[in-house]
C-alpha cells in the first residue's frame, strides 16, 4: 500500500533522505527502580504510545527537523496498524501491508536513564524486500543517501542484504548502515555476516559496543581503525557513545564531538536514530564529518529530553545550529 504525500515544512532543494527499516508501536512507560514480583503488579507514573521503531524514529525526526525523507517500511494488518500507518501521514511513505499483528515494544524506563524492552515479533518478520523494491525511486540526485536500520528485526531483509546494498547502490544511493544490536548477540557468524556488508557502505552508524564488538576488540580506537579499514575509502564510520556524544572517522580525518550535559532527560528511547536523522540530514545538504556529529548530538539531545516525545507535530529546526563548535578531537 502506498502512501505518498509531501513532507509540508521540507526543503525541497535538497534531495530526500530515503530509510528503510522496521517501525512499530512503543509504549514506553517508567521509571521503574525494581521489576515486581512475578504475579503482582507495579503502577508506574508517566507513559507515551507513540510510533516507533528504528526507521520510525528517524523518519520523524527528519520531519521535525524540517528535511524531506521517504519511508519505506510495513505495518500489521489490524488497528494498531491502522494508527501507527496514520502516523506517518505528512511524511512521504510506502508502507506495505503484512498478514501479522503490527509488533509492540513496551519499553520500560530505569532511573538511571537505562531501558529495558519487551518486543513483539508482529509484522517485522513478515515484511519483504520486494514491494519496498518496486517502490524505490533511482535517486533524484547523485550522493542521496539511504539508510537501512533495523536488519536483525527483518529476517526476510536481512536474508537478502548484499543484494539490497548492491540494488540501492546501482539506484545511485550513497548507503548509510545502523545494525543495531543482534538479539542473538555478535556470535562470529553475525560478525562475518555484518562485516561481509561493510564494503558496500558509506557510512557506518554504530554505537560504542557494536563497534567494539563487530571488531573484535574492546580498545575503541582500535575497534574504530579496523572496521575503517574494512570500509570503501570514501566511507566514515561513526561511533555514538550515549552522554559522550559521538566520535567519527572517514575521509576528512577523525573527530569526537562531546554535547553538552543535561539534566532533564527522562527517555532514551531512540537516541541512537535521532542521531542518525541530525547526522544524515547535515550530510544530504552537503556537511563535513565535524558539522555532521555535531547535528547529530544536538538533534538526539533535543529528542530524547522531550517526553512525552510528540514528534508528529515537532519542529526543531531552532535547536540544532551548525558549524559554530570548536571541536575536540581524541575519542
Ligand atoms: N544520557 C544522554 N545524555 C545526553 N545525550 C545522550 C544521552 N544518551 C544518548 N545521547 C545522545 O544520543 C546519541 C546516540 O545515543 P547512543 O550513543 O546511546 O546511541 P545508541 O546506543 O545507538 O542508542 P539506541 O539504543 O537508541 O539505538 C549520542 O551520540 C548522544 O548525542
Ligand atoms: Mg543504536
Amino acid at each position: 500500500m502506498n502512501i505518498p504525500s509531501p513532507s509540508a515544512s521540507a526543503d525541497r532543494t535538497l534531495p530526500a533522505v530515503t530509510v528503510i527499516g522496521d517501525i512499530n508501536i512503543d509504549m514506553v512507560m517508567g521509571p521503574l527502580a525494581q521489576w515486581p514480583a512475578v504475579g503482582t503488579e507495579a503502577i508506574l507514573p508517566r507513559s507515551e504510545m507513540r510510533p516507533g521503531g528504528s526507521a520510525g524514529n528517524v523518519a520523524l525526526a527528519l520531519k521535525a527537523l524540517g528535511a524531506r525523507v521517504d519511508l519505506f517500511t510495513s505495518v500489521g494488518n489490524d488497528s494498531m496498524g491502522l494508527w501507527l500507518r496514520e502516523q506517518f501521514d505528512d511524511c512521504t511513505a510506502t508502507i506495505d501491508l503484512c498478514e501479522a499483528a503490527t509488533s509492540i515494544t513496551v519499553a520500560v524506563l530505569d532511573p538511571s536513564s537505562e531501558r529495558t524492552f519487551l518486543t513483539t515479533v508482529g509484522h517485522l518478520d513478515q515484511q519483504e524486500w520486494a514491494p519496498l523494491a518496486r517502490a524505490i525511486a533511482p535517486s533524484a540526485r547523485p550522493g542521496a543517501i539511504a539508510l537501512l536500520t533495523g536488519v536483525f528485526l527483518l529476517p526476510r531483509l536481512r536474508r537478502r542484504y548484499m543484494e539490497i546494498l548492491h540494488s540501492l547502490r546501482g539506484l545511485g544511493y550513497v548507503i548509510a548502515l545502523d545494525t543495531g544490536w543482534p538479539p542473538e548477540g555478535w556470535t562470529p557468524s553475525v560478525v562475518a555476516e555484518v562485516q561481509s556488508w561493510l564494503g558496500l557502505v558509506d557510512h557506518l552508524l554504530l554505537n560504542e559496543v557494536e563497534v567494539t564488538s563487530l571488531a573484535g576488540t574492546n580498545n575503541l580506537d582500535d575497534a574504530m581503525r579496523l572496521l575503517a579499514q574494512r570500509l570503501p575509502p570514501s566511507a566514515t564510520l561513526v561511533t555514538k557513545l550515549g552522554p559522550r556524544g559521538a566520535a567519527g572517522m572517514g575521509p576528512e580525518g577523525s573527530g569526537h564531538y562531546v554535547p553538552a550535559a543535561r539534566s532533564d532527560i527522562f527517555d532514551t528511547v531512540g537516541a541512537g536514530d535521532a542521531f542518525n536523522a541530525g547526522y544524515l540530514s547535515a550530510r544530504n545538504g552537503g556537511l563535513g564529518l565535524m558539522d555532521a556529529l555535531k547535528a547529530g548530538c544536538e538533534t538526539a539531545t533535543e529528542i530524547i529530553a522531550r517526553f512525552p516525545r510528540n514528534l508528529a507535530s515537532a519542529s526543531l529546526k531552532q535547536g540544532v545550529s551548525i558549524g559554530e563548535t570548536a571541536w575536540p578531537t581524541g575519542v
